[in-house]
């Protein structure tokens, strides 16, 4: 598969300039770029979902139009998408089956279908059950199902967006073997990440976009990681290091033996505790899925724990609304920012005053302040380098880790003496990872107190004065700065206590 010389542009944004790419059968390819590069576009385009302005796409050799997603299948283009498609109501066979008559003219019975997708699975190592609800799959058999679906509609090329942003670094490892033992099947895949370990690990050759232009391509093997992130940023990145052990002032958050149980009746917090001094970044490691989404969100008042108690500075917030939490100091920034932390369809700058709308400052009689709350919209924007056209521009047409960046600047921008950030740097570039990082350390520096519940290990240990171990929603241990090991801390993830 090639493409020439192609231009996507939305408006004034030029997304996609002039841009050159080939994948080859058995070929893994990295699409490499920092946020907003440009490489979604490139791929949408690809899977028919949008025309480009100019330029010309070959598969196999010969020129084809794609105009529409319905003859990217037919052409043997599958994309698995960041934010993932299934309809939860319907059962994984039902979900392939959606759809499947328009590219194919025999169609099997329900039954067959699933036995069929079972097999598929089976042989490349993909582990989906075919007759389970789609709703009640965890993230990365979701994945696995997009994955299948797509080589059951027979994709030759597969195009995956982001695949490990949503996985556990384990899960992320399960995945390569997949992808080679489908590369080595003749199939051609473009994998895109911002994680560059991974990019060394499973793949061939490596394209990487700077701000809509090709900027470099490189064999995997004949490169390494500092090589590709300056090919992306165009200049050197070094991620921050904490320095310094602190003396933590008085306690900002207590957690004091939390205790949860989830509306389906199944325990997800025993008996919590912990707590985060003023100048103490304090991290919840953990697999996901153990707990820390509840334990962040009973913090900031978003559910409600049936025991015990947490307190922001010594006055008792238990189940307090999330206002009197954000007028308490607290600052959140959530895990997934696309059910709960933006509007899609509103603007850049009403999503960057959204938790703070009837402020004076951004509100007076009822009445939008508009120049204030543009200004402080446009700061946010110069702050975090937010790309983007305009800030009046519907934040959902940002690229992804775009979006993420509103996200950020609006929790810290405000502040705030606690913060809790889960999964911060998820679907960052490497050079805003290192600016986010950085704002962390010196909000510590500053004084306030930081809880961060992360699954990259990397980043707990490089920020954390102490790590606090989740397992099955109970805390499996608590290690300090001077006594972190990654053996240790690997045993109490996965249950054992200290
Ligand atoms: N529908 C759209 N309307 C307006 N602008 C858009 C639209 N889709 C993308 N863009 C712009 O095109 C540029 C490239 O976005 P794209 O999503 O391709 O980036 P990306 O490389 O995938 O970044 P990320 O790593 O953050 O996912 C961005 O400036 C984005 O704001
Ligand atoms: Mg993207």
């Amino acid at each position: 598969m090639a493409r020439r010389n192609i231009r996507v542009a939305f408006g004034p944004v030029v997304a996609n300039d002039d841009v050159s790419f080939a994948v080859e059968p058995g070929e893994i390819h990295a699409l490499l770029g920092e946020n907003g590069a440009g490489k979604t576009t490139l791929m949408r385009a690809l899977a028919g979902l949008l025309q480009p302005q100019a330029g010309s796409i070959e598969i196999g050799g010969q020129p084809v139009v794609i105009d529409g997603p319905l003859e990217a299948r037919r052409l043997g283009i599958g994309m698995v998408h960041q934010h993932f498609m299934l309809v939860p109501t319907l059962t994984v066979a039902e979900n392939i089956a959606l759809g499947l008559r328009e590219v194919r003219t025999w169609f099997p019975r329900l039954d067959q279908l699933a036995d069929e997708i079972d097999a598929l699975g089976a042989r490349y190592g993909l582990a989906v059950n075919a007759r389970a609800l789609a709703g009640e799959l965890s993230v990365a058999s979701q994945q696995r199902v997009e994955i299948v679906k797509a080589l059951y509609r027979g994709a030759k090329i597969l195009v995956l967006d982001e695949p490990t942003a949503v996985l556990t670094p384990q899960e992320a490892a399960a995945l390569f073997p997949v992808l080679r033992s489908l590369a080595a099947a003749g199939t051609a895949i473009v994998f895109i990440s911002h994680k560059l370990n991974e990019v060394m690990a499973v793949t061939d050759r490596i394209t990487v976009l700077r701000r809509g232009k090709v900027a470099g391509s490189l064999r995997t093997a004949e490169t390494e990681p500092r090589e590709i992130a300056r090919l992306m940023v165009g200049g050197e990145v070094t991620l921050p290091q904490l320095e310094g052990m602190p003396t933590p002032g008085r306690p900002l958050l207590e957690v004091d033996r939390l205790g949860l149980t989830d509306a389906r009746g199944v325990r997800r917090l025993e008996a919590v505790s912990l707590s985060v001094g003023a100048g103490e970044i304090v991290a919840v490691a953990g697999v996901d899925g153990n707990g820390q989404q509840e334990l962040a969100e009973a913090i900031v008042g978003l559910q409600r724990p049936d025991t015990g108690r947490v307190l922001i500075d010594g006055v008792e917030m238990t189940n307090r609304p999330v206002a009197e939490g954000i007028a308490a100091g607290l600052a959140h920034i959530p895990e997934d920012r696309h059910r709960t932390a933006i509007f899609e369809r509103m603007s850049v700058t009403d999503n960057a005053v959204a938790e703070e709308a009837g402020r004076p400052r951004f509100a007076r009689w009822g009445m939008r302040r508009r120049g204030e709350t543009q200004a402080f919209a446009a700061q946010l924007v110069a702050d975090y380098d937010v790309r983007l056209g305009s800030v009046e521009q519907a934040i959902g047409s940002l690229s992804g880790g775009n979006q993420q960046k509103v996200v950020l600047g609006r929790a810290l921008s405000r502040d705030p003496r606690l913060l809790v950030a889960v999964q911060p740097t998820r679907g960052l570039d490497i050079g805003a990872t290192a600016f986010l990082q950085s704002q962390l350390l010196q909000r510590r520096a500053a004084g306030a107190a930081v809880l961060l519940i992360s699954t990259e290990l990397d980043e707990v240990l490089a920020l954390a004065d102490r790590i606090v171990v989740l397992f099955k929603g109970r805390v499996t241990g608590v290690v300090a700065r001077a006594d972190f090991s990654v053996e240790q801390l690997g045993l109490l993830m996965a249950g054992r206590t200290a």
